[in-house]
């Protein structure tokens, strides 16, 4: 039985629905962040503590919500930002999510530790995939899913930086979901050898690339033609090697998940909007509950938000419908906190919006 999305008013409703009807180790994968969650909780608290400058007596009877990431056009500056296993919610997995995101015209992007292939994925929102990856010791595993996100139509990377190691999340500790031993992710493929006893985030774990650094992304550059989007990035310094390196920033701490007690990605974003100054597209997640909450973003510089956990909440509680509640909530709220704000479209939105 789906839930009564009618009766769900805001994502943070949809999260205590979702827990009610998730199994509870999926739900503290999902929810938790890392150690003392300090990161996590200043996420969401942050945008509250912004104040808005709204302006009166402008003409909103029109209210456009409408951008375009790296080409790609959405109705409203919101995607689905990566997030692993949505087979552990749902059946459908990634494809109901990636049909939700492309319906309101969205965008999906795709982790590589999904449930669902990349092609199925791309097949279920076409021209509105982007395919998020890891850097592993084998290079090989890395360069044969490049080639087929790109032959599947995803029309940009995202390269996950802040996660050489995974962070100790504590309520995962203490709840341990896991998948089977030696199941396989489709996109990961085959098992190396003497990894069978392991779970699929254990397994994941020993792929990764501990040693990876900013010579990797000149190497992942000549694998492909997409644009490369270099997610994680929580610094100016950061932001300028990744605008040097050519590829695009997607401001992140990993949903609180990594390193405890990190910058926000709202602290992050003005440093990194000044530094950036439009060299290269600027993106951030973490926290976003509102249609305000995208307002300020944008207004500080973003030019989309991406938003996993309220996706997933949906996903659980009524699939594909879910997904596109959670969706369709945000892009109402934007376009009412535009109107509120006397601001008629997406370039209207600057830092004059914002009180410090
Ligand atoms: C996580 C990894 C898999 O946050 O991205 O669990």
């Amino acid at each position: 039985m789906s839930a009564d999305l009618s009766q769900l008013l805001n994502l943070r409703e949809m999260e205590g629905a979702a827990a009610e009807v998730m199994s509870p180790a999926a739900f503290a994968y999902y929810r938790g962040g890392a150690n003392d969650e300090v990161t996590l909780r200043a996420n969401r608290d942050g945008y509250a503590a912004l104040r808005l400058r709204p302006r009166m007596l402008v003409d909103v009877a029109h209210i456009d919500t409408s951008t375009t990431v790296l080409g790609v056009p959405l109705a409203f500056p919101v995607g689905v930002a990566p997030c692993a296993m949505h087979g552990l919610v749902h059946p459908e997995a990634e494809v109901a999510t990636a049909r939700a995101a492309a319906s309101v015209g969205s965008l999906m992007t795709l982790s590589t530790m999904s449930h669902r292939t990349v092609e199925e994925v791309a097949g279920a929102a076409p021209e509105r995939l982007w395919f998020q990856l890891y850097l592993y010791h084998d290079r090989e595993i890395s360069r044969a899913l490049v080639a087929r996100a790109e032959a599947a139509g995803a029309r940009a990377l995202v390269l996950t930086v802040d996660a050489p190691v995974l962070g100790r999340r504590e309520a995962i500790i203490r709840t341990p979901v896991f998948t089977k031993p030696g199941t396989v992710l489709p996109n990961i493929g085959q098992r190396t050898p003497g990894s069978e006893h392991l779970d699929d985030l254990s397994y994941f774990n020993t792929l990764l690339d501990q040693s990876l650094t900013w010579s990797d992304i000149a190497w992942l550059r000549e694998q492909t033609s997409l644009p490369i989007i270099v997610k994680g990035i929580l610094t100016a310094e950061d932001a300028e090697l990744a605008a040097q390196h050519g590829a695009h920033i997607w401001i992140s701490n990993h949903g609180g998940r990594q390193l405890d007690t990190a910058v926000t990605a709202l602290e992050a974003l003005p440093e990194i909007a000044d530094t950036v100054q439009g060299r290269a597209e600027v993106y951030l997640d973490g926290g976003i509950s509102r249609g305000t909450d995208v307002i300020k973003a944008l207004a500080l510089g973003a030019r989309a938000v991406f938003v996993a956990r309220p996706a997933l909440y949906g996903l659980a509680l009524a699939g594909e419908n879910g997904v596109r509640h959670t969706l369709e909530l945000l892009r109402d709220e934007i376009r009412l906190g535009m109107a509120l704000c006397g601001k008629t479209k997406i370039s209207d939105l600057g830092p004059d919006l914002i009180r410090w």
